[in-house]
C-alpha cells in the first residue's frame, strides 16, 4: 500500500523501454542491460498499483513547494501591479494545465515510465532522449535543487537571525543552503529509507503552511485584526490594476516566476506504467490536482494582497516570514519561517532522491560514464554495478538483496547510487554559489520550457504522423497548441530579457548535442548495427572507457 507520493519515487525510472511493443530507446542489446529487467525482474506489471487519489497527491505534493512562498516577490516587481500579478499566477496555473493534458494523451498513448525523455526518444529520434536526459542531469535537476535550497536558506536565516541578516549576507544564505544541500545527500547516500520515511512529515508541513497562510489572510481581511495593529489599506486605496507593466519581456520574467510554482506537473508521467487504470485515472488526476492548485495559489496571493502592502511582497523573497510577523509578530514569523523551512527541506529530499536514480539510469544507459551507476561504497561499488548489469544472468554472488535496493528500497545502509548522487550535489553545490533564486528561476524556466515545448509539440507531430495510434485520452487539440504558443513566446522573450541565463542554457545544449553526435550516438549506432570501429572510434572508445572505469 502507498502512503505519500514519494514512495513512488523509486519507480522514476526514465529508461523502461518494454511494454505494448515501444521500445523508446530501442531494443536493448542485453537484456540484462534494461533497467527494467535488471531492477524489476523484468516485470513492470507487478507495480502496477496506482490508484486515482495516491495520483492526485502526488502530482499536489510535487507541485506545491518552495515556489509559492518565494516567487509572489518576482511576479509582482515585473508584473507591477496586484491585478496583473493575479493574471500572472492564472496565466501560469492555465499554461501548467494544458501542458499537463497534453501529456497525459502522451502518457496514455505510450504508457511507459520515464516521460519526456521516452517521448521525445519516440517521436524525434534517440538524440532527443538524450538531450533531454542531459539537460536533466546538468541543468534541471541541480537548477530545481539549488532554488529549493536557496528558498531554504532563506527561510532558516530569517527565522533563526532575522531579516537584516538576509539582507546583509547573500553569504550566509547560501551557506546554510550549502548545509541544508550536504545533509540531503548525507540522508540519500546513508539510505534509502531514512530518505522516504521522512517524506510524510514535510509533505503535512507545507500543506499547514499553504493552507495556514489563506486561513489567515481571510480572518484578517474580514476582521481588520493583526498583530501591527493597523491593517494594510493598500489593496483598498491603491487601483488594482495601478503601475501595471507593459514591457512585455518583464511580463515573460514574471510568468517565469509563476510557472515555476507550478512546476512539477509533468511528475506523474514519469510513473503512468504503474496506473492501475492510465486511460481513465491520469486525465483525471491532471483535471482535479492542477485547478485545485491553481485555486490555493490564487487564495494564497489574494491573501498576501490583503495582509501585506505591495511594496513589502515586491521586496523579499520570504514573503510568508512577512506574513507571519504582520498578523502574529515575532513568533508569527519564526512559526512560518520554520514551516516553509520545512517544506523546503521535504521538496530538496524528494528531489535529491529522484536526481540521484536519474543521473544511476543515465550512467547504466551509457549516458554518462559508467562510475555514476555505481552503487555504495568502497571496492563493492564496482562489483556491485557490474552485477546489477549481469542481473539474471547470475554471473555475480552478490547476494542479491545488495541490488534490489532499487525495487524494495531496503538493501541496507550505504547500498545507495552515492557517485550519483555526488554529481548531482557537485552540480547543485555550484548553481547555489553563482545563482540567486530570481535568476535560477528563469534559468531553469527557459531550459524546462524548452523541453516542455518539444514535447507537447511532439504530441502534434504524432497525431499527424500516426493519427490510427491508439489514444485512450485525447485532449482537444487547442490545448497543445496553446501550450506550444504560450511557451513559444516565453522563450522567445527570455533572450531579451535575460539574455545570460538563456545563452547559458544554449550552451549546455549545443554541449549535449556535441557529445551525443561526436560519442554516444555513434557508439550506440554501432552497437546497435554491430559495425566495427574505425582505428580513431577505437581511441574515443578507449578512453571513454577508462573516463568511465
Ligand atoms: N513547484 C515546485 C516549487 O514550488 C518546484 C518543483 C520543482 N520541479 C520538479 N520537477 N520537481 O517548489
Amino acid at each position: 500500500s502507498v502512503t505519500s507520493a514519494f514512495d513512488f519515487a523509486p519507480n522514476l525510472f526514465p529508461l523502461s523501454s518494454t511494454a505494448q511493443g515501444y521500445t523508446a530507446l530501442g531494443a536493448p542489446s542485453n537484456p540484462a542491460l534494461d533497467p527494467s529487467n535488471a531492477l524489476h525482474g523484468g516485470s513492470l506489471e507487478k507495480n502496477k498499483s496506482l490508484s486515482y487519489l495516491n495520483g492526485l497527491s502526488l502530482v499536489v505534493g510535487l507541485i506545491i513547494g518552495s515556489g509559492i512562498f518565494s516567487s509572489p516577490s518576482q511576479v509582482n516587481k515585473n508584473a507591477g501591479s496586484p491585478g496583473a500579478s493575479l493574471i500572472v499566477w492564472v496565466v501560469a496555473g492555465v499554461l501548467a494545465w494544458t501542458g499537463a493534458a497534453s501529456y497525459a494523451e502522451l502518457g496514455g498513448a505510450i504508457p511507459l515510465n520515464g516521460g519526456a525523455q521516452v517521448y521525445l526518444s519516440k517521436i524525434f529520434g534517440e538524440w532527443a532522449g538524450f538531450l533531454f536526459t542531459w539537460c536533466a542531469v546538468v541543468v534541471l535537476k541541480p537548477g530545481s535543487a539549488a532554488i529549493i535550497a536557496i528558498i531554504f536558506g532563506e527561510y532558516l536565516v530569517h527565522a533563526i537571525i532575522g531579516a537584516e541578516a538576509v539582507d546583509a549576507s547573500t553569504w550566509l544564505t547560501k551557506g546554510v543552503a550549502l548545509v541544508g544541500l550536504v545533509l540531503v545527500t548525507l540522508l540519500n547516500c546513508a539510505s534509502t529509507k531514512l530518505g522516504t520515511r521522512s517524506a510524510d512529515v514535510f509533505m503535512f508541513l507545507k500543506f499547514v503552511a499553504l493552507l495556514g497562510v489563506t486561513a489567515i489572510g481571510i480572518v484578517v481581511a474580514v476582521t481588520g485584526l493583526s498583530y501591527k495593529g493597523e491593517a494594510n489599506t493598500d489593496w483598498k486605496n491603491r487601483g488594482w490594476f495601478e503601475d501595471t507593466n507593459t514591457n512585455v519581456s518583464n511580463w515573460a520574467v514574471a510568468l517565469y516566476a509563476g510557472l515555476w510554482a507550478f512546476d512539477g506537473w509533468d511528475n506523474v508521467n514519469y510513473v503512468t506504467a504503474e496506473f492501475k487504470n492510465p486511460a481513465r485515472d491520469l486525465p483525471r488526476v491532471i483535471h482535479t490536482s492542477l485547478p485545485l492548485v491553481i485555486l490555493c495559489y490564487i487564495l494564497a496571493n489574494i491573501s498576501y494582497f490583503l495582509v501585506l502592502p505591495t511594496s513589502v511582497i515586491e521586496s523579499t523573497n520570504t514573503v510568508a516570514v512577512a506574513f507571519g510577523s504582520q498578523v502574529f509578530g515575532p513568533v508569527g514569523s519564526l512559526i512560518l519561517a520554520l514551516f516553509v523551512a520545512g517544506s523546503c527541506f521535504g521538496a530538496l529530499n524528494a528531489t535529491t532522491f529522484t536526481s540521484g536514480r536519474l543521473v544511476y539510469a543515465a550512467g547504466k544507459e551509457g549516458y554518462l560514464p559508467g562510475i555514476f551507476a555505481n552503487i555504495g561504497l568502497g571496492k563493492s561499488h564496482k562489483a556491485i554495478r557490474l552485477h546489477t548489469i549481469n542481473a539474471g544472468t547470475s554471473k555475480s554472488k552478490i547476494p542479491r538483496k545488495c541490488v534490489d535496493w532499487f525495487a524494495d528500497a531496503d538493501a541496507g545502509f550505504f547500498f545507495t547510487p552515492i557517485s550519483a548522487m555526488m554529481l548531482n550535489a557537485a552540480l547543485t553545490a555550484v548553481y547555489i554559489l553563482i545563482g540567486s533564486f530570481n535568476t535560477l528561476v528563469t534559468f531553469y524556466g527557459v531550459a524546462g520550457y524548452t523541453f516542455y515545448f518539444q514535447t507537447v509539440l511532439g504530441l502534434i507531430i504524432l497525431r499527424v504522423r500516426e493519427p490510427d495510434l491508439e489514444r485512450p485520452y485525447k485532449t482537444w487539440i487547442t490545448t497543445p497548441i496553446i501550450f506550444c504558443c504560450v511557451s513559444l513566446f516565453l522563450l522567445s522573450r527570455a533572450v531579451f530579457a535575460e539574455p545570460v541565463q538563456t545563452l547559458l542554457v544554449v550552451a549546455f545544449m549545443v554541449v549535449g548535442l556535441v557529445i551525443w553526435f561526436a560519442w554516444v550516438g555513434r557508439r550506440r549506432g554501432k552497437e546497435k548495427q554491430g559495425v566495427r570501429q574505425s582505428p580513431s572510434e577505437k581511441v574515443g572508445w578507449k578512453l571513454w572507457k577508462i573516463w568511465s572505469s
